[in-house]
């Protein structure tokens, strides 16, 4: 029997997709420990090259709305850089607690660590058993790195963490809260308390929420297809408006390894 979708269907669906995609990455992660190898860059980058079939193969991306073609690594290992400068810059030398949610099997946080990001707390928030234990397996690689993971689901926000009294706190998501339709307030307002100041940046597909938006019609529509998030820019729109947060940098469609993905940037301070 068919019926109408419910948003718990919805988020039911999406992470039990995302158990399975986390299981084969683990499963990769296990291979490549099982040849020997214990350096956290060699094995990221190996089990990176695997799981995403990185070539020289062409593909269509995007870049400020306008689709580029190119090679498939090129277009991964771009996007990649742009995300770990971003967040890179987002950390002051008063950071202190750096989290991510919906981190997946951990690789933003871990190419934070390894590309040069601040010596601090790193939490990856994420419902997925196997994303975590992915997560897991890669930071024993790293007895200097401080990263922890712990279940999350954008319904229901906790971020009851033991790390309390922070300067300033890093938040950040990517592709994660596309995957929700509508986010509850609370996932950004329940981060209020998580330190003295907060930076939220937000690299998700939500340019064609903003309005004004002339762009190619294809993110909108994929967007409408897969029931991805749709109230994402309204809300911080929203808490700007209240003076709850401060809106600092916008980029509409900045780039995408898709080209009917793309990533937009917004990052906001309190
Ligand atoms: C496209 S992946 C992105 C993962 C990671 N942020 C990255 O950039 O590699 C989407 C992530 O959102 C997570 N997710 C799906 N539904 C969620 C929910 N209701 N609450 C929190 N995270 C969710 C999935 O488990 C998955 O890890």
């Amino acid at each position: 029997v068919s019926g109408p979708v419910s948003p718990l269907d919805d988020r039911r669906r999406s992470v039990d997709q995302y158990e399975d995609v986390w299981r084969g990455v683990l499963e990769i992660v296990v291979r490549v420990l099982e040849t020997g190898e214990r350096d956290l860059s060699r094995v990221v980058r190996l089990v990176e090259a695997e799981w995403r079939g990185l070539s020289v193969e062409p593909v269509a991306g995007m870049s400020f709305g306008e689709i580029v073609t190119l090679p498939s690594a090129a277009l991964f290992g771009g996007r990649r850089d742009l995300l770990m400068r971003l967040l890179a810059d987002a950390c002051t030398p008063r950071t202190e607690l750096v989290v991510e949610l919906g981190s997946g099997c951990g690789m933003n946080l871990l190419n934070l660590h390894l590309w040069g990001g601040p010596q601090v707390a790193y939490w990856g928030l994420e419902p997925t058993a196997s994303g975590r234990e992915c997560t897991r397996r890669l930071v024993e690689l790293a007895p200097d790195l401080d990263l922890h993971t712990r279940a999350f689901d954008y319904e229901a926000p906790r971020y009851d963490l033991p790390t309390a009294d922070n300067d300033h706190v890093l938040v950040f998501t990517a592709h994660s809260i596309e995957q929700v339709t509508e986010v509850p307030a609370e996932v950004i307002t329940g981060l209020f308390g998580l330190g003295r100041s907060l930076t939220g940046l937000h690299f998700e597909p939500i340019g064609w929420q903003m309005p004004g938006r002339t762009s190619s019609p294809a993110p909108r529509e994929y967007a409408v297809r897969q029931r991805y998030n749709r109230n994402l820019w309204p809300l911080l729109s929203e808490l700007a408006t209240a003076g709850e947060i401060a809106i600092d940098t916008v980029v509409p469609d900045l780039f995408g390894d898709k080209a009917k993905n793309p990533s937009t940037l917004v990052v906001w301070h309190r």
